[in-house]
């Protein structure tokens, strides 16, 4: 089956019982037992659920995964990853991340004594000459969040293997649509599920997906002993959602390209950062390990400074003023005020994330509407 088949069917079997072509959402917490100490498929809601395991049977399908976890939101999909490790060990992470992962990283990861380097993943002799004997994880992020860096996944797993260490990519920005990482050999896929799975702005979810049983059997064990699972209700809203995944990541695609080009002509514009763009410095790599588009996601600086890109982005009027992105509507912030606010300054503006830098996540509205919104703001 191919993607838009497969996210409509797999996963999204009819109710055998009553035909219904939609499965019914599972609220039960628990499920009786024909004997003690003996198991049947459900047995407790934290442990497995009927509603997430339908999306879970979809989310392993459309990354080529052998299996998923749903989790509660991304960052406790990321928090799972994370306690894989233990003290000691070490994590090499890419330096354009979202920045509540920075956090997690920095601020409650290294409690355990687990320890972070932040290099810029664009380069992957860089992220070598970070690994130590305690790296124990590859983190990474392609498009980053929120300077669009795109990383050569390919040549991270080279590194990672030759060092006998796990990698992991958040492929939020990127949805399954147009990246499948683990078709390229990283071993676990996160998702903020939050974003384009759901797609409309009305549920938080997180999810993981890998291509080996015995790291599920392992993320599974944390996952039940720490109980962050996403609710049925959750599990409904996302599943629904994954059936226009496509459609709408195309479409926002285009629409994100036209208005790339748009900026990228416009003299109030200090840079764009888009993939789509040929002046992009991770074009070519884009354009052999996206399929077909480069993602929703834009940043640009505008010409001033803090104050400028904060008039900005409070000017706009169909693009709304919030943090999230990948739904239907677009939406605009202003990264060192918002999204990475919990950057350390000086570690922001190390990684290039500068003040005057604007975050764009395109939606579905007509492009000409968003294009002049975008100008109009431009003149605030
Ligand atoms: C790229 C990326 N990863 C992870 C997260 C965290 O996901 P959640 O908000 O669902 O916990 C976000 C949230 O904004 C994000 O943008």
């Amino acid at each position: 089956m191919k993607f838009r088949t497969k996210a409509i069917h797999i996963g999204n079997e009819r109710d055998p019982q009553t035909g219904a072509v939609v499965p019914p959402i599972h609220v039960a917490s628990t499920y009786v037992q024909h004997h003690a100490g003996e198991w049947r498929e459900f047995d407790y809601s934290r442990s497995g659920n009927p509603t997430r395991k339908n999306l879970e049977t979809t989310l392993a399908s459309l990354e080529s995964g052998c299996n998923a976890l749903a989790f509660s939101s991304g960052m406790a999909a990321t928090h799972c990853v994370t306690m894989l490790l233990g003290s000691g060990d070490h994590i090499v992470a890419g330096s354009d991340i979202y920045g509540g992962t920075y956090r997690l990283l920095h601020k409650v990861v290294d409690r355990t004594n687990v320890t972070v380097s932040l290099v810029s993943a664009k380069d992957p002799d860089a992220l070598e000459a970070a690994i130590t004997p305690q790296t124990k994880l590859l983190w990474l992020e392609s498009p980053g969040n929120p300077l669009m860096s795109i990383t050569d996944l390919a040549a991270c797993v080279e590194v990672a293997k030759r060092h006998g260490i796990l990698t992991a990519i958040d492929n939020t920005f990127a949805t399954p649509v147009l990246t499948r990482p683990l078709e390229l050999g990283i071993d676990m896929v996160m998702h903020s599920a939050t974003k384009y799975l759901g797609g409309h702005s009305d549920a938080l979810g997180g999810a993981i997906i890998v291509a080996d049983e015995s790291l599920y059997e392992r993320l599974y064990f944390i996952q039940n002993a720490t109980g962050a699972v996403l609710s049925p209700f959750d599990a409904f809203l996302i599943a629904r959602g994954i059936k226009t995944l496509a459609i709408r990541v195309r479409e926002q695609c285009d629409t994100a390209q036209r208005l790339a080009e748009f900026l990228n002509a416009d003299r109030r514009i200090r840079r764009v950062l888009y993939p789509g763009l040929p002046s992009h410095p991770g074009h070519d790599i884009a354009l052999r390990q996206m399929d077909g588009g480069f993602g929703a996601m834009l940043s640009f600086e505008v010409d001033g400074d803090f104050a400028k890109a904060k008039r900005v982005v409070e000017s706009t009027k169909l693009f709304q003023l919030a943090v999230s992105l990948g739904a239907v509507e677009s939406l605009i912030e202003q990264p060192a005020s918002m999204s990475h606010a919990s950057y350390d300054a000086a570690d922001r503006l190390a990684h290039g994330i500068s003040d005057e830098l604007i975050r764009i996540s395109v939606g579905l509205e007509d492009s000409d509407d968003l294009r002049a919104d975008l100008d109009q703001a431009l003149d605030a």
